[in-house]
């Protein structure tokens, strides 16, 4: 395995198409890294950059401290798992696993060796015969992840692998693969739109936007202090919600209410509390007439408005009694509210 290192990497596509920005990350080797962001951020780009598959227009990409920025994308010696499996159709599993190792004119038995261990490790060892439409799509994505283990390559990468499975599957495999990551202790780098697969899967999160990196931390830092409102508003679900806020002496004025609050300078702010922040109580300074209520057994999400009619999303505990057309009091966890600059990029106070 082996660490990867982007120093400034820069695509454009064509003339003017900038699907990546003077891209600069540091992969420690065996860590789990995961690019996440909504379509269309240069995710895929970055990957393909790495793979070979695509040219930088600028910066360089290093493989255990090599410069590779010029290699040939067979040279660097690294497995790419898609979203679209890519096996071959008229090959048997053992045929698609095999295939790279052959290619590379290693011995038989050590190949069979490799085959049969790997599909061990995947639950696949019954399937070996098939062709891949005889195969359910989480079987499919387990021989692809097979293809890309056998060659024990430089670094794993991973373009929304899990998509195209439903969503118990996904849980499912996402589960597998971060129990494979700790059983192979290999360089995986993984995109995703997905903010929860980005949360429950990444040694550290990499949020892009725009081409742009927004922030890179662990999941929970990136959780618990998002730099700015767009990472804000993009890692947890139900979304962060946000406020127009006026703090004065200590004071803070937002929808409907106010509240004591310290630490905090005078100014106009965007607010962001995330739902499981929002306290309902009888006593709460502000209110809320609710329009949805989502049982979900282990906790209510409530969707309400307030009166100066901003969309709210609290989610309670699953005993709370209320009912879409009644109103309910809350109030923010003081010690959990977010503040951002209402200019530029929206950074966090
Ligand atoms: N071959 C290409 N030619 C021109 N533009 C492209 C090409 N590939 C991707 N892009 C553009 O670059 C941007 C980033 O694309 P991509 O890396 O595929 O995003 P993501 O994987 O995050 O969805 C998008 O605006 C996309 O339209
Ligand atoms: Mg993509």
């Amino acid at each position: 395995m082996a660490s990867v290192k982007f120093v400034g990497v820069s695509k454009v596509y064509g003339s003017d198409s900038k699907a990546l920005t003077d891209f600069s990350l540091n992969v420690k080797d065996g860590e789990f890294v995961v690019l996440v962001g909504p379509s269309g951020c240069g995710k895929s780009t970055t990957l393909r950059v790495l793979a070979g598959l695509e040219e930088a227009t600028a910066g360089r990409v290093f493989i255990d401290g090599n410069d590779i920025t010029d290699e040939t994308p067979s040279k660097r010696d690294i497995a790419m798992v898609f979203q679209n499996y890519a096996l071959y159709p008229h090959m048997t599993v053992f045929d698609n696993m095999a295939f790279s190792l052959k290619m590379r004119k290693i011995p038989k038995d050590d190949i069979k060796q490799a085959v049969m261990e790997t599909a061990e490790i995947l639950g696949i060892s019954q399937y070996l015969e098939r062709k891949p439409k005889a195969l359910s799509g989480g079987q499919r994505q387990r021989v692809a992840l097979g293809r890309a283990i056998v060659r024990h390559p430089k670094a794993f990468l991973f373009d929304e692998p899990l998509s195209n499975l439903d969503a118990k599957l996904r849980v499912q495999m996402r589960n597998e693969l971060a129990r494979l990551h700790s059983k192979l202790k290999a360089t995986m780098i993984y995109v995703t739109h997905d903010q929860a697969e980005a949360m429950t899967l990444g040694d550290r999160i990499v949020v892009l936007k725009d081409g742009f990196v927004q922030q890179v931390a662990p999941p929970l830092e990136v959780y618990n202090n998002p730099c700015n409102k767009f990472v804000a508003g993009f890692i947890g679900s139900p979304a962060m919600n946000f406020f127009k806020a006026q703090v004065s002496n200590s004071i803070l004025k937002t929808i409907n209410g106010s509240m004591k609050i310290s630490n905090i300078d005078n100014g106009s702010y965007t607010m962001g509390v995330r739902p499981e922040d929002i306290v309902v109580s009888e006593q709460g300074k502000f209110g809320l007439s609710v329009e949805v209520v989502e049982t979900l057994g282990n906790e209510k999400v409530i969707i309400g408005t307030t009166s100066s009619d901003e969309q709210i999303t609290a989610r309670c505990k699953p005993d709370i009694d209320v009912i879409p057309g009644g109103n309910l009091k809350f109030d923010f966890d003081v010690n959990r509210i977010h503040f951002f600059h209402t200019d530029g990029i929206e950074k966090k106070v």
